[in-house]
């Protein structure tokens, strides 16, 4: 199995970080050491001296290591829209982000990374997220928030991660809309488009519950 993967989303507000968190303790469970990461992260609150964004803060609740905020999280942005807006003059550094990242690794057995966004979702003013998959050399696993929509969401990012070069590890839904009609026919028709596994998928919960999740989980070759 790779010792990453770098998790996308059909869109922002689609379950990406609870996935991550799930996905996180599924590898635990296997007794590897996972650590995870948000390197651009818009939308932050002042705390302990610092911008601290609450998908960071969670990667860190959950990682196998104690680490520090500033590797798990480089960039952190008060504003809560898009980084490249969010940034202000900041020079969002791709080196900086590598070295965080490389220092991660040597932090434990796997890294999640989880974007910001959907796949072409800006980061800076520079490039987006399928640029920053691109030069982790990571394989990707693709959220898949299931709502009326999504079907065209889904199908347009596997075949930008397809046009990438990237490897897509696997996919996962989560029922985001837990009204949603027809879920089951919705599944059915991704399942069917959508040339890599679907590794689980995810209920609604009514509260977190990462553990419960991470037992819904088949984890990537
Ligand atoms: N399995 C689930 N059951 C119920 N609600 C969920 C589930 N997964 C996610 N949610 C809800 O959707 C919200 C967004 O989820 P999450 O924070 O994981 O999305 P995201 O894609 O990481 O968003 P962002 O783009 O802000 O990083 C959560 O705050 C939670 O309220
Ligand atoms: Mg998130």
């Amino acid at each position: 199995m790779s010792s990453g993967f770098f998790v996308t989303g059909t869109d922002t507000n689609v379950g990406k970080t609870w996935s991550t968190l799930a996905l996180m303790r599924a590898l635990q469970r296997q007794g590897l050491s996972v650590n995870g990461m948000k390197p651009v992260a818009a939308g932050c609150e002042w705390l302990q001296g610092g911008w601290r964004n609450s998908d960071a803060l969670l990667l860190q609740q959950y990682a196998s290591r104690a680490l520090d905020y500033r590797h798990i999280n480089p960039y952190a942005f008060q504003p809560s829209v898009s980084p490249h807006i969010a940034c202000g003059n900041t020079d969002v550094r791709l080196d900086v982000i590598l070295n965080a990242y490389r220092f991660l690794k040597t932090q434990g057995d796997c890294v999640l990374v989880e974007g910001a966004g959907g796949w072409f979702s800006p980061l800076c003013r520079a490039w987006d997220n399928a640029y920053l998959a691109v030069a982790l050399q990571l394989p990707i696993i693709l959220v898949v928030g299931v709502r009326l929509g999504c079907i065209n969401h889904a199908l347009l990012t596997y075949r930008a991660i397809q046009q990438s070069g990237c490897e897509l590890a696997g996919w996962l839904a989560v029922l985001i809309d837990k009204d949603m009609p027809e879920f089951q026919a919705n599944l059915d028709f991704l399942k069917q488009r959508i040339g890599s596994p679907l590794l689980g998928v995810l209920p609604h919960l009514p509260s977190p519950d990462f553990a419960y999740l991470a037992a819904l989980i088949t984890l990537p070759k």
